[in-house]
């Protein structure tokens, strides 16, 4: 097998997978002008060629209507569709095991320049590129065969990598070899008969061609704690989705719960009508919960090179039962010894806000469980032992400010956990 020292990609169908945006954005433009949204066999058809010439071929659009249905198109791609899309497993960690040996990277595709840009810098796939080609408002109609010519480097030995045919021609049109993506959205008869040089059927056999001997993908451990009302949930969701479609295998779970046997004792601590249950058999409870948990679902998904994000761990049994309930942090740490030895997380997000707005929150919106309803002293506490929590692990815990608008502390909390996984080779 040939060793490339260049490699250019196309972009949608090769790196991401574009799909959700592009067909929500084409059924809004038909939607506004009253006209049928087609079967998602048609649609798949407007993945790739320029939108104008689909809406002419599939929906019998004249050129004006055509020209109307792709402004109409933008409308909602510009603030929304653009993120609605997904880079496809393995392709960060390929990109950056090419570029630690020095393979030069680039992209050439028919999405505009200033898009594919803004769209490879969100998934933050920008750093490992060396060049990015694709047509800019002088010349819409560009062909693939000119688009890479922008890129190529004199010298190199290279390769273009892509899901349609016009892909695989534009390479043979320049005399470089080329590497059929049929995972992407190209019909893979046309694609084959068009002779690429190679052919993946998942990104994982790109890899294998690009760059054998690749590294298997690393688990990461990461929790989310905060005081009672401080948005953990939306925030669990959030980032559930943001390293989704970053790529990354997510595997998101809860405490106290998250297999059946601890789902069983959640029923039975969180119970409102336990009242007289004492801090003992609450903290010995939740720490059951958490043995049995680490062993059926944290550890061996950890295992498999899955990113684990755990709604609470033991974090908060430390504040809640070793702190606000006055058992001692000791005590707490003693009988959790399953997560003490070999079962901490990597990152804790730990979403800071005062009590008294968290308060506020929740008593806007939900009825409080038994450990909600514990009195102001009590959740004053909880604040200051996540804070002295903070102070202790620094390398582990990253404090975020939760009173700030959701999206921004997605972004806040998202772009400091990325850092650390990058910092680890979590790709
Ligand atoms: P939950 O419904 O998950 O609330 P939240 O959305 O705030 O996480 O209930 C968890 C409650 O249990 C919460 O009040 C915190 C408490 N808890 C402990 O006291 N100790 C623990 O170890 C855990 C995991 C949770």
């Amino acid at each position: 097998m040939p060793e490339y020292d260049a490699v250019i990609f196309d972009l949608d169908g090769t790196l991401t997978d574009s799909q959700p945006g592009i067909f929500a954005c084409t059924e809004y433009a038909l939607r506004k002008m009253g006209l049928p949204v087609p079967e998602e066999k048609v649609l798949r058809r407007f993945l790739g060629p320029p939108l104008a010439e689909s809406y002419m071929r599939y929906c019998g659009m004249t050129e004006e209507q055509a020209a109307y249905a792709t402004d109409l198109y933008r409308e909602r791609y510009i603030p929304i569709g653009w993120k609605e899309n997904r880079v496809y497993p393995r392709i960060r960690a390929l990109l950056s095991a090419l570029k630690a040996r020095g393979v030069y990277l680039a992209v050439a595709t028919g999405k505009p320049q200033h898009t594919s840009v803004d769209i490879l810098r969100y998934f933050g796939l920008l750093p490992y590129l060396d060049a990015v080609a694709g047509p800019d408002n002088r010349d819409l109609h560009a062909d693939k065969a000119e688009l890479i010519r922008r890129v190529l480097p004199a010298g190199k030995k290279a390769v273009m990598v892509g899901d349609i045919a016009g892909d695989v021609k534009g390479a043979q049109d320049c005399g470089i070899d080329s590497i059929a993506a049929l995972y992407g959205y190209g019909d893979d008869g046309e694609l084959l008969a068009q002779g690429p040089t190679w052919a993946a059927e998942t990104p994982q056999a790109l890899c294998d061609i690009l760059c054998p001997g690749m590294d298997a993908p690393k688990g990461f451990f990461i929790t989310l704690e905060g005081g009672d009302g401080c948005g953990k949930s939306t925030q669990a969701a959030a980032l559930e989705k943001r390293l989704t479609d970053y790529g990354y295998a997510v595997r998101r779970t809860r405490e106290p719960g998250g297999c059946p046997i601890a789902e069983q004792i959640r029923g039975i601590v969180l119970s409102r009508e336990d009242g007289g249950m004492t801090a003992e058999t609450e903290a010995l409870l939740f720490a059951a919960a958490r043995a049995q948990h680490l062993k059926d679902v944290i550890l061996p998904a950890v295992a498999a090179g899955q990113i684990v994000l755990c709604d609470r761990f033991v974090d908060s049994s430390l504040v809640y039962q070793g702190v606000a309930r006055g058992l001692g942090v000791e005590w707490v740490e003693a009988i959790n010894r399953p997560a003490f030895r070999g079962g901490m997380p990597d990152a804790t997000i730990y979403l800071r806000m005062s009590h008294v707005e968290a308060m506020r929150r929740r008593m806007a919106v939900s009825d409080p469980d038994r450990i909600e309803q514990a009195g102001e002293r009590f959740h004053a506490s909880t604040e200051e032992a996540y804070e002295a929590l903070a102070r202790r692990y620094p390398d582990r815990i990253i404090p975020i400010d939760a009173a700030q608008a959701p999206d921004k502390v997605t972004d806040d909390a998202f772009t400091a956990l990325y850092a650390r996984m990058v910092e680890r080779g979590v790709l």
